[in-house]
């Protein structure tokens, strides 16, 4: 990172569930910056839970100066939750952000002095350093904003490219945590996400500065931007099957296994199973997006599908999963209810093709489901 910019985020280790349901076994990293030119710039506040180490590491960064301008790119209080803190240390600073932004601030409870509304392609000269304003609606809010500084060569992308964990999680695999935060929360906005980044395609970009994850440099950068244009059209990543069951009794359970191998015996390069009661849904989420392929095995119940099962296609739903190839698994005892109901929920996906045959199992395997289930994995090795 270009020494004009210097880092003053922090990590949470001891928040459990980001957002109030995504798991973080390592912790969560909030970003903010400084970037200094003959006038200074702040990128961003902090989580309020982190608020006062974030004034701390502001004021040592500073020194004896004050910032001239706070840049909002956007307003979820993860970022946006030290605004009254920052403005009552720091108010004659004068904050820059989108129209947007500036009508949810009076919302969040913030009421800044000067602000400067800006839009696309403005500019705001630092001082030897410009700061470019590009617009990123519905990435993923309608305020949200991007800054490239074209001196530094360095995009501020607001929380695209953004991950879970501490700032130095998994450091050599960005993509699994990146993956999962991606797909969680901004999959539903693929085509917000591909216009941005049809913007910023022309433009010189050696680094970039999320709001969550380590700065991107070098391969990184480049890893980074070819996963994002898969992910963000939603294209396939990984070729493979993600087969998911929804079990009471442990019945689809052990038939999915066996499905999983009958896939595997057929050559299919990579099968994940995923238990959708005990498995964390977020990351069933993001491997359905990952791979082409994916099997739904639940149990019926009530007439109905089984509730996690029920959860995970409603979120898929959400997240606008599509352009798939998906397999149906039912069980039931007396009157097998969950295929149909899965296949409904399916069948309000964009170009989800459901592959046959939807195979029944009546409380355990039998000759005649194995069968069905010898052909469904043919079907998806095809
Ligand atoms: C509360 C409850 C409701 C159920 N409702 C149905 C149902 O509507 N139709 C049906 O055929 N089976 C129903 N079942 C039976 C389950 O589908 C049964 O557990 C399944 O056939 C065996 O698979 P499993 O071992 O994976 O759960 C129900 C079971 C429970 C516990
Ligand atoms: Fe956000
Ligand atoms: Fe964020």
């Amino acid at each position: 990172m270009n020494p004009a910019i210097t880092y003053i985020g922090c990590d949470d280790r001891d928040l459990q569930l980001f957002e109030s349901q995504y798991a973080l076994p390592e912790g969560m990293c909030y970003n903010s910056y400084l970037v200094s030119g003959g006038r200074i710039a702040v990128m961003d506040t902090m989580d309020p839970r982190k608020r006062d180490e974030w004034l701390d590491n502001l004021r040592k960064a500073l020194g004896s100066r004050k910032p001239d301008y706070l840049i909002v790119h956007h307003m979820e209080p993860d970022h946006s939750g030290s605004l009254s803190a920052f403005l009552e240390a720091y108010p004659e600073t004068t904050v820059v952000c989108s129209a947007k932004a500036q009508g949810l601030m009076a919302q969040f409870g913030a009421a800044p002095a000067s602000v400067q509304t800006v839009k696309e392609g403005d500019t705001l000269d630092l001082g030897g350093l410009t700061l470019r304003f590009i617009m990123a609606p519905m990435v993923h809010w309608p305020e949200v904003m991007m800054t490239y500084v074209p001196e530094l060569q360095t995009l501020f992308s607001a929380d695209a490219f953004g991950k879970f964990g501490v700032y130095h999680a998994d450091e050599d695999d960005w993509a699994c945590e990146a993956r999962r935060y991606y797909f969680n929360i901004c999959g539903k906005y693929g085509a917000p996400v591909s216009m941005v980044l049809k913007k910023v395609a022309s433009l010189q970009i050696s680094t970039i500065c999320p709001l969550h994850g380590p700065v991107l440099e070098g391969e990184r950068l480049a890893e980074a931007l070819r996963l994002y244009n898969i992910w963000s059209s939603y294209g396939v990543e990984t070729a493979g099957v993600l087969v998911a069951h929804a079990s009471i009794h442990g019945n689809t359970a052990r038939a999915a296994e066996q499905l999983a191998e009958m896939l595997r015996a057929r050559g299919i390069e990579r099968v994940a199973v995923t238990d959708l009661c005990r498995d964390d849904m977020a990351e069933a989420i993001e491997d359905a997006f990952r791979m082409d392929r994916m099997v739904v095995c639940a149990s019926s119940y009530d007439n109905n599908v089984f509730p996690p099962m029920h959860q995970f296609l409603w979120k898929l739903q959400q997240k606008a999963y599509q352009n798939r190839t998906v397999g149906i698994v039912e069980n039931g005892s007396w009157a097998p209810s969950a295929g149909r109901e899965m296949k409904a929920l399916l069948e309000g996906m964009k170009d989800v093709r459901i592959i046959e045959p939807l195979v029944t199992i009546r409380s355990t395997v039998s000759q005649e489901s194995l069968a069905q289930m010898e052909a469904l994995a043919d079907a998806l090795a095809g």
